[in-house]
């Protein structure tokens, strides 16, 4: 029997792609694995109504941990076009497999690293950013992206349900609305967030940054104007701080930060945020080390973990083998980390930068004209 059941898990468009790739390089290093392909994703809407059908999630309840390609999410009424004539006026509502993963299995940390390997150009148009010496700036950061509440925690509403817009209605604060919508006429989406996710997501980042030795951890919000919510995070962020004297512990606005980051991206190490600042940091954060093709992520729980990267599902690349490989091969790096499988880690981080250096073999985002399963099997040749 194999050491480890992973349940694998494509998703749609370059989800595939990538896939591949990372199975050429951990058959090549000898992970001790079985796969468990697992479907998921919008056929599975189209044709059953589910885009994560409970075949999928009964099998993953089986497995040590999930690998994630990539999803096509689409919005409700181009959902609801797709769907098979049988099941159309079925009241059927189309939800991200991926976000309802999170959920369903608690993957409350969404741990997304972003690093500048040298030799990698570092945005889109091959320029580097350098200091005034000319030197390569290293960015090395981490975002812990809180993954189950806040404003992705799905609690939503059109048309209001009466009882929700009477309730509303007792805040002053409605009264534009009330004059000029009606409840027919609004859509509501809540951001609720409680002190244990609060709490959590810090510890989670205080934590990585003491074991890591890192000392600065930023959290981003915006609780000047979102008080109740952003007022929260603050304060469980701050006083999860104070258990780490030695970390410098700071804030920012989620709007600042952009700035700030694109600016001085080497200033920030450790980053911390609810579900949706998160998400939009972290997307940031990969424009910074050469974009998605470079960023990898781990959804992680108390006892299990889906690694996915960062990107999307490009459908208009789906099947060509054009894209980057290495977020996703850096996302089976994150999977080896929390397998424990730290030799094996170390190894294709070391094989992924050293591709990176040589630059001889390159996708098309770095300025080269590769297939995704060329630069895998690169990677495969250095760190098998
Ligand atoms: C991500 C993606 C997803 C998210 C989408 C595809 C639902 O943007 O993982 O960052 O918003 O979480
Ligand atoms: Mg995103």
């Amino acid at each position: 029997m194999a050491k480890y059941k992973i349940a694998w898990m494509p998703g749609d468009g370059v989800g595939n792609d990538v896939m591949e790739a990372a199975r050429i390089v951990l058959d090549r290093m000898k992970l001790d694995a079985e796969y468990v392909p697992c479907d998921i994703g919008w056929d599975f809407w189209c044709k059953e109504g589910n885009a994560l059908p409970d075949r999928t999630v009964k099998a993953l309840k089986e497995t040590t941990c999930g690998l994630f390609g990539a999803i096509t999410s689409k919005p409700q009424s181009e959902a609801k076009e797709e769907l098979i004539p049988e099941l159309k006026d079925k009241g059927l509502v189309y939800f991200s497999p991926i976000v309802k993963l999170r959920q369903m299995f608690n993957l409350h940390t969404n741990m997304r690293p972003c690093k500048s390997y040298p030799g990698n150009p570092l945005n889109y148009r091959g320029t580097r950013i350098a200091n005034p010496s000319g030197e390569d700036i290293a960015i090395d950061q981490v975002v812990f992206r809180e993954n189950t509440e806040g404003m992705y925690g799905g609690v939503e509403f059109f048309p209001l349900p009466e009882p929700v817009y009477t309730a509303l209605c007792a805040n002053p604060k409605m009264k534009p609305w009330k004059d000029k919508a009606g409840l027919e006429n609004i859509a509501l989406s809540t951001r609720i967030v409680s002190v244990q996710g609060c709490t959590n997501i810090c510890k989670q980042a205080f934590e990585f940054a003491k074991k890591t030795g890192r000392k600065r951890v930023t959290l981003i919000e915006k609780p000047n104007v979102l008080r109740e919510t952003g007022g929260l995070m603050m304060r469980c962020f701050k006083d999860v701080a104070k258990g780490y004297p030695d970390i410098r512990a700071d804030d920012a606005n989620i709007d600042a930060i952009c700035m700030w980051m694109f600016k001085n991206p080497q200033d920030y190490s450790v980053l911390v945020a609810e579900n949706m600042f998160g998400d939009i940091v972290s997307d940031l954060c990969a424009g910074l080390v050469g974009g998605l093709g470079f960023a990898p992520s781990a959804n992680l729980g108390d006892r299990y973990a889906v690694f996915e990267p960062t990107h999307g599902s490009a459908p208009k690349y789906a099947g060509q083998y054009k894209v980057n490989p290495i977020a996703m091969l850096l996302t089976a790096k994150l999977m080896l980390d929390w397998l424990k499988e730290n030799e094996m880690a170390t190894r294709l981080e070391a094989a992924v930068a050293r591709v990176i250096a040589e630059g001889k073999v390159r996708t098309y985002d770095m300025g080269g004209k590769d297939s995704t399963l060329e630069v895998a099997k690169a990677i495969a040749d250095y760190a098998s």
